[in-house]
């Protein structure tokens, strides 16, 4: 079912996403090389907490920690680890949610640790682009489909594969709500979208080809050709113009890519 949001539950998700922006914040400024996945979310747990919200990774399927850090070839769902460290050199995935007042944020980023390849630092740019592409679609009357084929076409226009089996997705008073958001499609096609929907956009984009298989942690996915992958996500709401950014609240379209 799509839920429509009213003022008051986007300004309880306005205030969700900005918390979120700023744990976010914190830990791209804390993660170095060398730290282990486990600290960084330990990071994480203690500032949600404090500011009285919830992780809502945790438990989600019995997901035991508060991030999903994915590492070069893990696309997402990694698991946070005392025995994993982020070396110089690799790239970083970190993926948050969190739930206060019952209201739902997610939002990823992929950072460089320390000194990467330049192909590296291209492929984070343009996921970051194929983002900012895909929800310039995601405005009252236009369709699910065009979001995905705007971020499919700029990822291919570089070389780049963009992940199939997993996509972005309604979030509201739940994290996953309808309707699914691909990160491919066809202009015109899927469901319309409409002034009060809230989605959360996440292009995964991989330096090789798409495929991807899920190792035997239950959780971590890979790609199939172990070519880095970066991912990129925001919640917003479709307003009457241009989308808000409800994980970004500097954000405006004036100085937007
Ligand atoms: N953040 C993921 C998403 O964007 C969900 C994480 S799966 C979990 O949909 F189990 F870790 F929660
Ligand atoms: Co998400």
């Amino acid at each position: 079912m799509i839920t429509i949001k009213n003022e008051l539950q986007l300004s309880k998700m306005r205030s969700a996403g900005h918390l979120l922006y700023d744990v976010l914040c914190t830990l791209r400024e804390k993660m170095a090389p060398g730290m282990t996945t486990y600290d960084l979310d330990k990071i994480a747990h203690e500032l949600i907490t404090k500011n009285r919200a919830t992780p809502s990774f945790l438990g989600y399927y019995d997901y035991p920690a508060t991030l999903c850090v994915s590492i070069d070839d893990e696309v997402v769902h990694g698991i946070p680890s005392k025995h994993v460290r982020m070396e110089e050199g690799s790239i970083v995935s970190v993926d948050c949610g969190l739930i206060l007042d019952s209201w739902q944020a997610d939002s990823a980023f992929t950072k460089g640790m320390g000194k990467i390849s330049e192909e590296c630092e291209k492929l984070i740019r343009v996921t970051e682009e194929c983002f900012w592409q895909g929800i310039r679609q995601a405005v009252d009357g236009n369709r699910i489909g065009d979001i995905g084929a705007a971020v499919q076409q700029h990822a291919e226009s570089h070389g780049y594969g963009v992940v199939r089996d997993l996509t972005g997705h309604g979030i509201g008073q739940e994290m996953h709500e309808d309707p699914s958001v691909p990160n491919f499609g066809t202009p015109g096609r899927g469901v319309r979208l409409r002034r009060g929907m809230t989605i959360a956009v996440e292009p995964m984009i991989a330096m090789g080809r798409y495929p991807v298989h899920q190792l035997s942690d239950g959780w971590t996915i890979v790609t199939n050709d172990h070519k880095p992958c970066a991912h990129y996500e925001h919640t917003i709401a479709v307003t009457s113009g241009l989308p808000e950014v409800l994980t970004y609240p500097g954000f405006s379209w004036e100085n937007a890519l």
